[in-house]
């Protein structure tokens, strides 16, 4: 076998069998083919995709590439939840204790930002203290011991998807549905769960910007997982605007407090509050939606939620006091409002513009080895429909560096669209693939 009659035949339409697949992926994680030719192979991929047989096998050969997590000692059904990306999108902050509290145990593995999106381990990191590397060992014992765990992508665990990953980001091979399939579920295969939630962002500010594309990408991911013999289903949310107010790193933990609180704005609760209706019905500690809902809004009213976020965050090393005490979380040292040109009514307020702004002014990284500055953010005050007054305003943003704040005022005077309408309200919940 020569990766060469594999590359030709890739790019003729013509189909891999399995052994050549596992061959290929196996001989690349080994160091053993060279970035050149597979970065031949994911193009190829790229322009005529894969079949559902091939992706399989795709998905199973990254997944076995590395390490594989072994809860099984631990009784508790094992539950994640995992977004495609998107601005504003703190949920699962609020989420996993929502979802912990209700006896199902969350493994929670995330990422950190990436493009215009940020990441739950920055958000996270805001917190004075919280150690977000966890290795496997720990990562078990807080899984059994707390219920929940919140950390990062261990270095074993699925190799061949960090140098895919990392190849795809040069290539321009990022947005294949078979690629970032294969990617997130192999990721998530590997934590040993039974069940999978799946927010799979559609709008401005997503990977995937029309519904159809994501309905595809949502549809693939599911059948991956029934392969597997995992409960996925996915939700296709809306993410043309950010999600809640705060866009940026400690302000959007700050929300998620507040949500823990049972404070929160009406988008990001909807949101989180379905996803966790969802994850307790393929869990299996609820019955149907309403029952799973009534239970989730228990963990707030009683505070055990909040409850059991403090154990994580005592746990993970962090500073329990945020939890009574916002002004304990980083704080930007200047502030700046930017305010409404007109009257009239809110017909665009663009995620991604927002998303780019907040990586401006120091909340995201412009390049992989960037520090972020969890002080730093914006807070969204007016969204899409609402009628706004000249001079009210639009946002607030928190800033440390003049020059940061020139670039993301730039992008931020473009990032709203006032017009004398209000546009047709869009659904947030805009779909689910079982
Ligand atoms: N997130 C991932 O983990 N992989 C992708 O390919 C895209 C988003």
């Amino acid at each position: 076998m020569t990766v060469v009659e594999l590359l030709e035949r890739k790019r003729d339409g013509g189909t891999l069998s399995d052994e050549e697949i596992r061959w290929l992926i196996t001989s690349y994680t080994a160091d053993e083919v060279p970035d050149y030719q597979m970065s031949a192979m994911l193009m190829a991929i790229f322009l005529n995709g894969l079949t559902g047989d091939e992706l399989a096998v795709w998905a199973e050969s990254m997944l076995h590439s590395g390490d594989t997590l072994d809860f099984s000692d631990i009784p508790m059904t094992k539950v994640d939840k995992h977004s495609t990306g998107g601005v504003g999108d703190k949920l699962s902050i609020a989420l996993a204790p929502m979802v912990a509290a209700c006896g199902l145990a969350v493994p929670m593995m995330s990422g950190r930002g990436l493009g215009h999106t940020g990441g739950t381990l920055d958000k996270l990191e805001a917190i004075p203290g919280f150690r977000t590397q966890v290795d496997p060992s720990e990562f078990h014992h807080l899984l059994k011991t707390i219920g929940m765990v919140m950390g990062g992508q261990t270095e074993t665990l699925v190799p061949a998807d960090r140098r895919l990953y990392a190849l795809r980001d040069v290539t321009g091979t990022v947005p294949s549905v078979p690629l970032i399939s294969s990617s997130i579920m192999s990721k998530k295969l590997a934590e040993d769960i039974d069940a999978l939630v799946l927010d799979v962002k559609v709008g401005k500010g997503a990977f995937m910007q029309d519904e159809e594309q994501a309905r595809l990408l949502a549809e693939t991911m599911v059948g991956i997982g029934t392969r597997h013999d995992t409960k996925v289903m996915a939700l296709l949310t809306a993410m043309d605007e950010p999600l809640g107010t705060a866009v940026g790193n400690a302000n959007e933990t700050a929300e998620c407090i507040e949500m823990l609180k049972g404070d929160a704005p009406p988008d990001a609760t909807e949101v989180t509050y379905r996803l966790g209706e969802e994850m307790l019905v393929l869990g299996g500690v609820a019955a149907d939606n309403a029952e799973a809902r009534t239970m989730l809004e228990a963990t707030i009213t009683s505070g055990s939620a909040l409850e059991k976020f403090e154990e994580v965050i005592v746990a993970q090393d962090g500073d329990p006091r945020v939890l009574e005490d916002l002004s304990l979380l980083p704080q930007a040292p200047e502030f700046v409002e930017l305010e409404a040109p007109r009257d009239g009514y809110i017909t665009e307020c663009h995620a991604r513009r927002i998303g780019v702004a907040g990586v401006q002014l120091g909340g995201g990284r412009l390049r992989k080895e960037d520090e972020v500055d969890p002080a730093v953010g914006i807070w969204v005050f007016a969204k899409e429909g609402e009628r706004i007054e000249r001079g009210q305003p639009l946002a607030r943003i928190g800033w440390r560096e003049g020059a940061k704040l020139g670039a993301a005022m730039e992008i931020l005077e473009d990032a709203w669209t006032i017009g004398d309408e209000p546009p047709e309200p869009k659904p947030l919940i805009i779909g689910e693939v079982r």
